[in-house]
């Protein structure tokens, strides 16, 4: 969501708080704002939109400093400005804070400070911990001890720095359900809400857990609980490389994520699909292969793209593993009290391994006493850190908003794990030596079909003027609808649906006309003619096709206007293929429309509040 980046070093903390900004920049960008402690005072900036026009503000010769700590927002409470850009002051402008997260009680806090007599100055949340602190202050104590009981009187999400003019050269940070990573340079110390902003200075860093305090300074970092109990954090590495956080050539980081999928697949295969020994290796599900073994339901946990992984899990693991799989929004799970049985195993699938909603679920199987997994791409994240086994898909860090690549490496991972419980509890008829081959010939087709981006992107220019797309398929591909239409919503501002296309008539088909684009994903499997029923409907109502199918398919050309071809694979993996030309079709329609690719409006990458 929001991205934190601190300084304390030798250095001048401006600049390099800004290139930390940039590169969290796809986290929420409405706004962004610095600090800097510079001659017994705190100097800020704040400007609304990009980082960069925070940079085209700081004027040589201002903001010198060595402690800096800079923001960039994703608005939850009050709109996108420069008086809500954070960081916050207090009433002297003496204290500074910057804030990921929510504080759930800050109307009451607020309304005790303002008869207090303090002066706001914007509508957000978080400005009640700068005003709360100063309070504390008032009574005695420094400001370490003063933001510990802030802490302790508020409700809520956070990662926070906070910086004092009266006690210069230290940031003090804190986490509650926000992530903050501390990297150790050398002769500096750098503070982030994610690793990739830290990865040019330093790769070795503690993560803070929920619930522990630190103070950053150049004695060291000192790290405690909230309750001022002394803990000894491990210093760990961080695996990812600066190229990969990099557009390498690529105009957008979307495009760039897009491509690289056949080798991101075999990454995920990498080591765990073992074909000439004809077995699925999984090392992190080693330790619960038991429970695994038992289960007699799997859960499955996610938000987004992610849920719609999940769905097609759900199609792979009953349809070959024979395992009864529920998937659920995870923002919902929670509030319905769901029935959780011991014997129940939960995945929790998500990217950033961050997103709140799913992360709030996983804690509510877990404290019913379910067994939790994760399916996560960013190492050492906190729901990568919160369960008890799991699968990381190692995709590499994913920069786009719109997720892609992660979501084929998901979906490459849900079939190693059904291959693997397919096998391990003897289920009969499965021809493991197809499917591994099939699974290993994966990556070589991805890249086959995007060979055809070309002519992707002149479909895009036909319809990229449309108000409505409808995205068809069923089976396992009724997920990748889904996805299609999320993906041309999220970047192009289309609005867009994606729907079994069975149920087409029983409600949307009313919508269709001669200029509806209906997207139908056909592939030559199982249920391939009565698909073709349904496109039938679409094309006799006269809307406009675009088609999805195999290269051998030679009757749709009479019933699509266009046809994206793609290669064949086994029905259960066609997703995989399927969902690549719908990510480039939305890719080119956005470029088409001129919108923010990477950074679409509203959007943040990682959703870090509820
Ligand atoms: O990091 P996660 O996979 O948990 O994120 C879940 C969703 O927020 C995410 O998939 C979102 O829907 C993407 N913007 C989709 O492109």
């Amino acid at each position: 969501m929001c991205g934190i980046v601190g300084y304390v070093g030798s250095r001048q903390a401006a600049p390099i708080v800004l290139e930390g900004l940039k590169r969290l920049e796809y986290r929420g960008y409405d706004s962004a704002g610095l600090a800097v402690q510079q001659d017994g005072k705190i100097v800020m900036l704040k400007k609304v939109g990009k980082v960069s026009h925070l940079e085209s503000a700081l004027h040589a010769g201002t903001m010198a400093g060595s402690v800096g700590m800079g923001h960039t927002r994703w608005a939850t409470h009050g709109e996108p400005s420069e008086v809500n850009a954070h960081p916050h002051l207090d009433c002297l402008g003496a204290i500074a804070v910057i804030h990921n997260g929510v504080i759930e009680n800050y109307s009451v806090l607020k309304k005790k400070l303002l008869a207090d007599g303090h002066r706001f100055q914007s509508d957000t949340d978080t400005e009640v911990l700068s005003h709360l602190i100063e309070d504390l202050q008032k009574a005695g104590g420094d400001l370490e001890q003063a933001v510990r009981q802030a802490l302790h009187q508020v409700k809520g999400t956070y990662g926070i720095v906070v910086m004092s003019s009266r006690e210069p050269g230290k940031l003090i940070v804190a986490r509650k359900g926000s992530p903050l990573v501390i990297g150790f340079g050398e002769e500096e110390y750098l503070i982030a809400s994610d690793p990739s902003a830290l990865v040019q200075h330093t790769r070795k860093v503690i993560y803070l857990e929920d619930g522990e305090f630190a103070v950053v300074s150049m004695e060291g970092v000192s790290t405690r609980t909230l309750d001022d109990v002394a803990i000894q954090k491990s210093v760990e590495e961080l695996t990812i490389e600066l190229e990969q956080i990099e557009r390498g050539g690529f105009e957008h980081f979307m495009l760039k994520e897009i491509h690289e999928q056949p080798e991101t697949i075999r990454n995920s295969l990498r080591g765990r699909l073992q074909v000439d020994e004809g077995v699925v290796k999984l090392g992190g599900l080693e330790q619960v292969k038991d429970k695994l073994l038992a289960a007699r339901r799997i859960i499955i946990l996610g938000c987004g793209t992610s849920w719609h992984a999940g769905l097609v899990g759900e199609y792979m693991l009953e349809g070959i593993a024979g395992i009864p799989t529920e998937v659920e929004y995870a923002s919902e799970f929670r509030y319905r009290n769901p029935v959780i049985m011991e014997s129940d195993v939960v995945f929790a699938i998500s990217q950033s391994g961050e997103t709140a909603d799913t992360l709030a679920a996983l804690r509510e199987a877990k404290a019913k006493g379910a067994t939790v997994l994760g399916i996560v791409n960013v190492v050492g994240s906190t729901i990568a850190r919160e369960t008890q086994g799991g699968v990381y898909i190692h995709a590499g860090p994913e920069i786009g908003v719109a997720s892609t690549k992660a979501f084929t490496s998901q979906l490459t991972v849900l079939a190693l794990v059904t291959l693997l419980l397919a096998r391990a509890r003897g289920v009969p008829h499965v021809d493991y030596t197809l499917l591994m081959n099939e699974l290993d010939a994966l990556p070589g087709k991805v890249g086959k079909v995007l060979e055809g981006a070309g002519r992707i992107k002149e479909i895009a220019e036909v319809f990229k003027d449309a108000r409505n797309f409808l995205y068809l398929g069923r089976g396992s591909n009724f997920p990748v609808a889904l996805e299609g239409a999320l993906k041309l919503k999220e970047i192009s501002y289309i609005h867009a649906e994606g729907y079994p296309a069975a149920e087409m008539k029983h409600g949307p088909i009313a919508l269709i006309d001669e200029k509806m684009p209906v997207v139908c994903i056909v592939p030559k499997d199982a249920i391939y003619d009565k698909v073709i029923s349904n496109v039938q409907e679409v094309k006799a109502r006269r809307g406009r096709i675009i088609a999805v199918a195999n290269e051998d398919d030679d009757d749709i050309g009479d019933l699509a206007e266009f046809v994206i071809r793609v290669p064949r694979t086994f029905g259960f993996f066609g997703p995989i293929l399927n969902v690549v030309p719908l990510q480039l079709l939305s890719y080119y329609m956005a470029v088409a429309r001129g919108t923010n690719v990477d950074q679409p409006r509203n959007l943040a990458k990682s959703v870090t509040v509820e």
